[in-house]
């Protein structure tokens, strides 16, 4: 399969819409079984408001005895530098509360981070080569920031960035205040896979929830990839798919807008 687009050349990003976030969070779903069923699976996994409802439909699943998780490897994008993975607010303790703790996944193939390493540089080498040596990531899911960063990679963040120790923007170290008491509270720093590893897996889902999104969606989707606007890189991915619910596709052209449902 030809992952990346031509060289220079754009591909629409296919846009479904939804009425309403629950029926995104279950087609969401849906798409991410049918990869998590085929021979082999490397799935990326996002953190975030927007994945959990997804999350909850996949453990219903495996709780129905219809999905196995046993062939499984994930690697998250990203986590907290200074954050143990023991913490309430580390990512390793979203995934297992929201997905791990309720599967049959292997511990031994999932893969985050280590916000706690003592050499968070080191830490990203470490994890770049474990993501080589495992990879390519066969579905990837994402979110997205209403700075449009998809991971932790920043406006500003170039395309060819691989896994590294990135500072947070004021605005997502905001939008992350709940799990740390304040926004100040919030680390300064994560590591995160860059925007290179995220274009090289095989097959991408970007999900976007409420008006707060809309300009994100709306620069990812519709105007010229910049690093500005570190989602629209996806437009140089050729097999791209965004679930949107209503007010995040609010600002979008109606010609933006393959599906509807
Ligand atoms: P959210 O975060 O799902 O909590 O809105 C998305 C992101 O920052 O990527």
């Amino acid at each position: 399969m030809d992952i990346m687009a031509t060289e220079g050349t754009c591909v629409p990003i296919v846009v479904t819409v939804f009425e309403t976030a629950e029926e995104l969070d279950h087609a969401a779903a849906q798409w991410m079984a049918e990869r998590i069923k085929a021979p082999n699976p490397v799935i990326g996994l996002a953190t975030g408001n927007t994945p959990i409802g997804m999350y909850a439909h996949l453990v219903a699943m495996h709780k129905a005895g219809k999905l196995d998780f046993g062939q499984c490897r994930t690697f998250n994008l990203d986590e907290y530098v200074g954050v143990l993975p023991e913490a309430d607010n580390s990512f390793t303790a979203y995934m297992r509360e929201h997905l791990f703790d309720h599967v049959n996944i292997d511990p031994a193939r999932v893969h985050i981070p280590r916000g706690d390493a003592l050499d968070p540089e080191e830490e990203a080498r470490r994890y770049e080569e474990l993501l080589n040596q495992h990879g390519p990531i066969t579905a990837q899911v994402l979110g997205i920031g209403s700075n449009a960063h998809i991971g932790f990679n920043e406006p500003g963040t170039p395309f060819e960035r691989r896994t590294h120790v990135t500072r947070l923007a004021e605005e997502t170290r905001k939008a992350n205040a709940a799990e740390f008491g304040s926004w100040e509270n919030v680390p300064e720093e994560a590591i995160t896979v860059g925007i290179a590893n995220i274009l090289e897996s095989q097959e991408v889902l970007i999900m976007a929830k409420g008006a707060s999104k809309a300009e994100a969606v709306r620069l990812t989707v519709e105007e010229q990839p910049t690093p500005d606007v570190p989602a629209s890189a996806l437009q140089m991915h050729s097999s791209v798919e965004m679930f949107v619910d209503r007010e995040a596709a609010s600002r979008l052209r109606a010609d933006s807008i393959v599906h509807r449902r």
